[in-house]
Parts: structure tokens; sequence; C-alpha cells
């Protein structure tokens, strides 16, 4: 049995004057893909930072059943642009979360299994320069789980990547979720984007983000984007994000 691992309750979010998020309810069971899906500027981002312990609030955030309050090692958050040391290699960048505390060994044996996950065998030793866009990511992702947190939270990980080597991306994603069975929060606002990964998706309103609806996907992985029923729950959420 699944057990609860995120509960969100009547969250309301202003920045000043600025209501951004308006009494949001839901919660995310461990193991989960969860994705949050909203039109551009409708608080995703702060809604992400506020799980990732960034902001303050109004509402109630928990976290295995402790409120949110601060930043921890339990939640993890992927960027867009990467964030990747420079200056560091790929392994460097993987080790990075680690290397205080585990032994040195055992720290680069811990990152080379990750470096395979993520398909990077073989890169070890380049620098984030010498890598595309998707193994910049790829990157990325491994020294967030390197750190084992109980959620990974993803904002827009994949939109700064070309049309091929997003859906690539996706397809990738979902495979090391399923190996990795972590609890994953996605945020994005590509319909398509979030009905590939997601298990539900939370749809959100334009400023200030209200809950439109949860919508369940119960599709079979890995998922083809050109079938029937994926084009039905694609129509039903643009219908939703409509009106
Ligand atoms: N630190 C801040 N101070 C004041 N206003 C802020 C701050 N951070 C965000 N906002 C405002 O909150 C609103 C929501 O921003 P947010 O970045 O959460 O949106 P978003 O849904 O992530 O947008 P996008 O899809 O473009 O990434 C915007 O109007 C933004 O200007
Ligand atoms: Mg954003």
């Amino acid at each position: 049995m699944s057990s609860e691992v995120l509960r969100v309750s009547n969250l309301r979010k202003r920045f000043n004057d600025l209501l951004v998020i308006d009494s949001i309810s839901f919660s995310i069971k461990s193991g989960e893909f969860f994705c949050i899906l909203g039109p551009s500027g409708c608080g995703k981002t702060t809604l992400l930072r506020i799980i990732a312990g960034f902001e303050d609030y109004e509402g109630e955030v928990l976290l295995k059943g402790e409120k949110i309050k601060k930043p921890g090692p339990d939640r993890v958050l992927v960027f867009q642009d990467y964030a990747l040391f420079p200056w560091r290699t790929v392994i460097g960048n993987v080790l990075f979360g680690i290397e205080s505390k585990l032994q040195k060994r055992e720290a680069l044996k811990v990152a080379e299994e990750m470096l395979k996950l993520v398909g990077l065998e073989g890169f070890e030793k380049s620098y984030p320069h010498e890598l595309s866009g998707g193994m910049k990511q790829r990157v990325a992702l491994a020294r967030a789980l390197v750190c084992d947190p109980a959620i990974l939270l993803m904002d827009e990980p994949l939109s700064a990547l070309d049309a091929q080597t997003r859906m690539e991306m996706q397809a990738e994603l979902v495979k090391i979720w399923q190996r990795t069975k972590k609890t994953i929060v996605y945020v994005t606002h590509s319909i398509e984007e979030a009905v590939f990964l997601a298990d539900r998706i939370l749809v959100l309103s334009k400023r200030p983000a209200r809950a439109k609806a949860l919508v369940e996907v119960k599709l079979e992985r890995p998922r083809n984007r050109f079938d029937a029923k994926f084009t039905e729950i694609s129509q039903k959420i643009y219908d939703l994000l409509k009106d």
C-alpha cells in the first residue's frame, strides 16, 4: 500500500498585495509521478518553491506529517537550466551532494552507479560545457537522485531542449522513475508532457492559481502519444485550461 508523502491543505501565497496561490489542497502518495500543469505565470514555480521550503505561506504543507518550514535534504529541486558546477567534471557534479556524507570510495561507487542509471557511463571525466543539453539534464538528475530525496521536485526541467531530445528525455525519465521508485513532483506547462509522464495531473487556473481539476491518467507505460486515449485525455485537459 502506498503511503502519503506530501499533504497540501488550503495553501495560499501572497507577494505583498499580489495573491499568487489561492486555497489549493492536494496530497501525493509515495512513489507517485505527480504533475502540476498550468498557464505561464500562474504560480507553479512558487508552489514548488514552497514545497522546497524556500518560501513562507499560509495554510498547511506537510511532508510525512511534518510542517515544511525550511529547505531540507529530503527535497531536491531540478531546474530547466541544469545549474551544474562548470568547474567540476560530471562525476564531480554528481559527487557534490554526497561527498561530505560518505567515505570517498563509497561516494564514488554510488555516483558511478547513478551515472549508469541515467545513461552517462563513460562521461565521468567530461566537463558540463562538453555535453549536450540532454546530457547536462541527465547529470542534474543524477546529482539530485544521488541524495536519495523523499521527493524530487522538477521545474520544467526539459523545456530548454529541442523537441526530439525532449521526447527522448521524457521516456528516459519514466524509466528512471520506474527503476528508482521516487516520488516526483513535476511542473510543466505542456499538456502532452504531463499526460505522457504523470500518474495524476493537478490542473491549475490562471493566477491566482486555483486547482481546476485533478486528472488521473490510467494509461500503461510506456505511453503512446498517438493513442486515441492519450488524445482524449489531452483534449479534456485542454478544455479545462481554456475556461
Ligand atoms: N519573489 C517574488 N516577489 C514578487 N512576486 C513574485 C515573486 N516570485 C514570483 N512572483 C510573481 O508570482 C507570480 C507567479 O510566478 P511563478 O514563477 O510561480 O509562475 P509560474 O507558473 O512558474 O510561471 P512560468 O510558467 O512562466 O514559469 C508571477 O506573477 C510572478 O511575478
Ligand atoms: Mg515557473
